[in-house]
């Protein structure tokens, strides 16, 4: 007696499969439009500086942004990393974040990343406290926050991912050692370095690496530039007004970010009463 036939579809199913192992993966095309990612997943508008922090990500391996508070600064980190999260196969990318206190890190950065993980409604869990972290399904961590004090010599060894992004926000109070720790997580050439902050103290190795010739890609936000800066709001406020008269200088025209919050403009000395700032 013959054998009966062997039913062709499985074998060609698992040769399919077979070739799809070996085939090259197909690259996320958000991987180069992080500011699409954030339009298209999140529903979010990122104004122009925020944007070009954004896109400066895509092409640089260092990038610092220096600028006053409440420009957006770390509502940007947040969305980079989600983004870089997303954008890269699971497992494969690895996000660290840092800054110089506990709440900065679980308050601030944390804070809003959570909100870009429910609104996107993005894979895996962020776990809070003073540790936050980002869990696959599988509780594999591909993030975390950490202030300087919770890391030891070793602070990165073991971080073997191939698309690592290190996020240093309130960078003006983070000590040069830990800088150097990053630059030896960063040697792959596709990992990547956001440094922000407001440029307060230029003792800082933050000042320093602001500083042209530094190698990396300097981002400056001046407050009188932010989309918060409207004709109607300058107009409001004679400090203001008189400054930007004085400067030479045109009124935003920029939609506001809704959420984007109010600064004060030290620059025109009129603290919590203007928008924008310096
Ligand atoms: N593009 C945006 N869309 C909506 N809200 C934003 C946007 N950028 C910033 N915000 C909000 O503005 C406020 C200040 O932003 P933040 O990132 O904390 O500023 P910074 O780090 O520069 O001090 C926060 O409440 C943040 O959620
Ligand atoms: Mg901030």
């Amino acid at each position: 007696m013959s054998a009966p036939p062997v039913p062709l579809d499985p074998i060609r199913g698992v040769a399919e499969a077979m070739l799809r192992r070996f085939e090259a993966p197909t690259i996320d095309p958000y991987r180069t439009d992080p500011v699409g990612w954030v339009r298209d997943k999140l529903g979010e508008h990122l104004w122009s500086k925020q944007a070009e922090i954004a896109q400066s990500l895509v092409t640089n391996r260092y990038t610092a942004v220096q600028s006053c508070h409440d420009a957006g600064k770390s509502f940007t980190a947040s969305r980079l990393t989600a983004w870089w999260l997303d954008v890269h196969p699971p497992g494969e990318a690895f996000v660290v974040t840092t800054a110089p206190t506990a709440a900065q890190v679980s308050a601030i950065l944390w804070r809003e990343i959570g909100k870009a993980h429910k609104k996107g409604r993005l894979f895996g869990r962020i776990t809070g406290g003073t540790v936050p972290e980002w869990k696959l399904a599988d509780g594999e961590i591909v993030a975390y926050g950490r202030k300087p004090a919770d890391y030891d010599q070793a602070a990165f060894q073991g971080i073997h991912a191939r698309y690592v992004l290190v996020i240093v926000d309130e960078a003006c109070g983070i000590p040069r050692s830990l800088f150097d720790a990053v630059d030896a997580l960063a040697t792959n050439e596709a990992a990547r370095v956001l440094a922000i902050g407001n440029p307060d103290d230029p003792a800082s190795h933050f000042s320093e690496i602001c500083r042209p010739g530094s190698g990396w890609n300097i981002i400056r936000i001046d407050g009188l530039a932010t989309p918060n800066m409207t004709a109607e709001a300058v107009a409001g406020h004679r400090a203001l007004a008189d400054l930007f008269e004085r400067e030479g200088l045109e009124p935003s025209s920029e939609p506001i970010p809704e959420g984007l919050g109010r600064c004060c403009c030290r620059r025109c000395g009129s603290r919590n009463a203007s928008p924008g700032g310096v």
